[in-house]
């Protein structure tokens, strides 16, 4: 398979430096599988510390970053910050923020297309609420978020696509495999219809969504499962778990 395997932990308002440390500790001293990439975002404060703490093969990645460079926006991040960070990537999209946030698809494209000019590589969530899943709608619901980003962005190298159904996040109720594969494989072919078969062959497609080290292994065996991002569980030593899931 071209496509290296890709897990992220966001670790999302949680940790200090004690608790950081601790993680880091970890993920430095742990053997992880040959062929995988693995990606934490810590919270913004915490960047800089982590990235300076944790061995370079692990990439760091912000939370969020906003869609300009600079200027009277208190209390916002610009990719051009992270990039003098020496941070890589940024998490863009995620159901918290759309939800708790109320971001659009619109301000998300626009956040995702800037940090992409800047050279920031971008994890970009999508996926449907239990409501839209039980109406029957999630291929409506993902496709909209879909078309908002292609809308602006033309090149996808850089980005992995991370599907999250809303209903899965942090409540222990995981997709399963076959779930989870129905989906990712509907995204693949969305790309190969509207953007490229390229693009559609290379694309990362990570799930995300009460994924634990006892649940990965299930999942990362699908064909269109091609990584995770991991919520709680990047928090505790089961992460390792998850990062050798395809070992
Ligand atoms: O970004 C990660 C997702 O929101 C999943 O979180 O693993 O705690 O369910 P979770």
């Amino acid at each position: 398979m071209v496509r290296k395997f890709f897990v992220g932990g966001n670790f999302k308002m949680n940790g200090d430096h004690a608790s950081l440390m601790k993680i880091v500790e970890n993920l430095n001293t742990s053997n992880f599988a040959e062929d995988v990439e693995v990606v934490i975002a810590p919270p913004a404060i915490y960047l800089d510390f982590v990235r300076k703490s944790v061995r370079k093969e692990i990439e760091v990645a912000a939370q969020n970053a906003y869609k300009v460079s600079k200027g009277a926006y208190t209390g916002e991040i610009s990719p051009e910050m992270l990039k003098d960070l020496n941070i890589g990537w940024v998490i863009l999209g995620h159901s918290e923020r759309r939800t708790i946030f109320n971001e659009s698809d619109e301000l998300i494209a626009s956040k995702i297309s800037h940090a992409l000019e800047v050279g920031i590589k971008v994890i970009a969530c999508i996926g449907e609420r239990l409501e839209e899943r039980e109406a029957g709608v999630t291929n409506d619901v993902v496709t909209k978020q879909l078309v908002a980003i292609s809308q602006k962005v033309k090149d996808w190298t850089n980005v992995v696509i991370a599907y999250e159904p809303v209903w899965a996040i942090g409540t222990g109720k995981v997709a399963t495999p076959e779930q989870a594969q129905e989906v990712h494989n509907y995204i693949r072919n969305w790309l190969i219809k509207n953007v490229s078969e390229e693009t559609s062959l290379n694309t990362r497609i990570i799930y995300g969504g009460s994924v634990t080290g006892g649940n990965s292994s299930g999942l990362a065996q699908k064909l269109d499962i091609d990584g995770f991002l991991v919520g709680g569980a990047s928090l505790k030593p089961e992460f390792v778990t998850i990062i050798n899931s395809r070992a």
